[in-house]
């Protein structure tokens, strides 16, 4: 990760435990092509099985949880942080193949997508066996020396974050069809599909970190709003990041995805609002919208929002009152995650 030295450090030292936790989880489905997909999605195998190290994610959901079992005072990730930093990576690329036949895209970290390349029911599929995988990963705490009633907690937070992600998708898609879209409803939607996910990150942290209940509560804050912030900021990126760098085949205007920017400028903007949702796909003339965009104001306000979304997760992050280690390592990932252009 650009410009954070611990977080790297940090990385190095702990993620090629919970690499090693999710191989042994997905080898264990058996030799086959359900395997290979797999692999290639996770970026280890190429789609004829030759293993292979791709672009894969940025890991970004481990590493919170990894960090987040340090807030109480371990000096370092306990067996359990490292099986639950497993399930969340297992249950983020399980949404991830879902969500690209969702979005009918073809390209993920510059990649044929899973169903691009087997098509949409092996690709249903292979996600429901990833989402099956990462309870498997969660339960393995137990085995490996987490209390029953921690791992019994840890999959009530899980399971309850599953149904928010998948009902913050199911808004999402629901988007599509409509041009009339609050930014309040906005805001409720990412609260599910983004920052469900990274809040249960630091809640699993907490839970097998030995926190209190009172650290937990607001590490379970600052995750959520560090969720809000990066989909606000990855809803920018998407605008006017660099899709060479940020491994998508082109914008999300190309699609006239309603992400933040979008919303508020149609709000601003009546003849923007008029094209953006009218005109046919190939028609669509992404500068001119790109400029409108900008000349009313809704990138700045959607950095804005990014950025206050991002203080208030500080706030609730200083109040965790967590051992220097993790407030370190949280602080870090949360500037850098504000600094990426990708
Ligand atoms: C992508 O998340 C999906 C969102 C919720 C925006 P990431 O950008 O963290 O995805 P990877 O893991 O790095 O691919
Ligand atoms: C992905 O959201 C969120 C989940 C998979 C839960 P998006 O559809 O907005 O993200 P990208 O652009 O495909 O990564
Ligand atoms: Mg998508
Ligand atoms: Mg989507």
């Amino acid at each position: 990760m650009q410009n954070a030295p611990r977080v790297t450090a940090f990385a190095a030292a702990n993620l090629p435990t919970v690499e090693t936790h999710m191989r042994e989880i997905v080898a264990a489905v058996g030799p086959g092509l359900l395997r290979t997909m797999l692999l290639y999605h996770l970026g280890w195998s190429s789609t004829t099985g030759e293993p292979e190290r791709a672009a894969a994610g940025k890991r970004i959901r481990p590493i919170l949880v990894m960090a987040a079992g340090l807030a109480g005072g371990d000096v370092s990730p306990s067996a359990g942080a490292h099986w639950a930093a497993a399930a969340v990576e297992l249950l983020h690329n399980f949404s991830l193949i879902h969500d690209d036949i969702e979005d009918r895209d073809l390209l993920r970290h510059g990649r044929a997508t899973l169903w691009s390349v087997w098509g949409v029911p092996l690709a249903i599929n292979a996600g429901d066996a990833m989402f099956a995988m990462a309870h498997q990963a969660l339960l393995r705490t137990a085995e490996h020396g987490a209390k029953a009633e921690h791992s019994l907690a840890a999959l009530n937070v899980f399971d309850t974050m599953c149904v928010a992600l998948t009902r913050g998708q199911h808004q999402d898609i629901g988007f599509e069809q409509r041009t009339e879209i609050s930014s309040a409803e906005y805001l409720e939607m990412i609260g599910g599909k983004t920052a469900a996910l990274t809040e249960a990150c630091c809640a699993l942290g907490a839970i097998f970190g030995g926190s209190s209940a009172e650290q937990r509560i607001a590490l379970a804050s600052f995750g959520r709003d560090l969720g809000l912030a990066f989909q606000i900021q990855d809803d920018v990126l998407g605008v006017w990041g660099d899709p060479a760098r940020t491994g998508k085949a082109d914008s999300d205007l190309a699609h006239a995805k309603k992400t933040y920017p979008v919303l508020i400028a149609a709000e601003r903007d009546a003849e923007f609002k008029r094209r953006y949702f009218s005109a046919i796909e190939a028609k669509r003339d992404e500068d001119w919208l790109r400029d409108r965009m900008e000349a009313c104001g809704a990138r700045e306000a959607s950095e804005a929002a990014a950025s206050a979304t991002y203080q208030r997760g500080l706030a609730a992050l200083t109040a965790a009152q967590a051992a220097a280690p993790a407030l370190s390592l949280l602080g870090e990932l949360a500037r850098a995650l504000f600094g990426r252009d990708a």
